[in-house]
């Protein structure tokens, strides 16, 4: 059977050691992003492989995110004066080199033993902005030190926890360090049921070590509303961001509530499966919020 570069990962079993051909990251020229996305995922443990790949459900909105990558397309337009060139931009007071920054991903030891540290090293040379994960497996601390002599901006990930003073120590923890931007991620009330078991598997086991949070003691408020933003709004000076909106209308709510601005995001299709691809969610959402402002 020959699979294509999406389909590999989707057909080995979640117990099923993998090799894929020419991944020798010595020996080969891996340049593209599908070429790390075959490749990296051999490099892991069994159980930190099907983390990192698991989505929710049949991975139906897995797999529309993936197909509305490949429908992208770019039309370019020639014979304009190209010899400066610039993707800066600014983004909530923030100067960056291009307009891509890195979303909050949990537990990075298990892909390397430096952890975030390891991606703070990796994107250090470049002015944009990183967003760290609650579920690190670093202290933010550590973070926001490795991160104070270099050009990142940094942002803290976060959920709304059942017990509120967390969710404070957090933030005031996040607000010493020299974090810049809160996120609140939105789209996980509840924990996620991922394909081969995920971060279950993982917690089980013992090999996942957060280390902002005690995940024993912590759970996601499934009452969380938009009134908390406003709360949120009155205990830090920081600017909110909300993650995981995929309509104007919840846009347009948690401006109205406080909050700076959202990331349209279905959290890669790990937490609700059946919802829409982020191209549709985009379309959805672009444009609401401007109007909010200015009305
Ligand atoms: C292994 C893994 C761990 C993640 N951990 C978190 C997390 O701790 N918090 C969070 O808000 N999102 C988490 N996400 C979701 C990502 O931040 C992001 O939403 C997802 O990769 C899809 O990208 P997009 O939001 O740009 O569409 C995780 C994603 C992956 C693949």
């Amino acid at each position: 059977m020959v699979l294509s570069r999406e389909d590999i990962w989707n057909y080995i079993g979640c117990n099923e050691e993998f090799e894929p051909s020419g991944c020798d990251f010595k020996e080969s020229d891996l340049v593209t992003l599908d070429e790390y996305d075959r490749c990296g995922p051999a490099k892991l443990s069994l159980l930190a492989r099907n983390y990192f790949l698991g989505a929710a459900g049949r991975r139906t909105t897995y797999k529309r995110n993936k197909d509305a990558f490949d429908e992208i397309k770019i039309f370019p337009r020639m014979l304009r004066d190209v010899s400066k060139n610039s993707l800066g931009t600014s983004t909530l007071g923030l100067k960056v080199d291009f307009p891509i920054g890195l979303s909050p991903v949990a537990l990075q030891e298990l892909a390397h033993p430096d952890g975030e540290l390891a991606t703070v090293a990796g994107i250090s040379p470049f002015r944009t902005i990183m967003i760290l994960s609650s579920f690190a497996s670093t202290l933010l601390e550590d973070v926001g030190k490795a991160a104070q002599n270099s050009s990142i901006h940094l942002w803290m990930q976060m959920y709304i926890f059942n017990n509120r003073s967390w969710t404070t120590t957090l933030i005031q923890r996040a607000e010493l360090s020299g974090f810049k931007g809160i996120v609140i991620t939105a789209d996980a009330p509840v924990d996620g049921s991922l394909t081969c078991n995920g971060r279950n598997g993982l917690l089980e086991s013992g090999s996942a070590d957060m280390k902002n949070v005690d995940p024993t003691q912590l759970k996601f408020s499934a009452s969380a509303v938009f009134r908390d933003i406003t709360w949120l709004r009155s205990i830090t000076k920081l600017p909110i961001i909300i993650k995981g909106l995929l309509s104007g209308a919840d846009a347009t709510r948690a401006i109205l509530a406080g909050a700076s601005a959202i990331l349209v995001s279905n959290h890669g299709g790990r937490q609700l499966d059946g919802g829409p691809g982020n191209d549709r969610s985009l379309a959805r959402s672009s444009g609401c919020c401007e109007q909010t402002i200015s009305s």
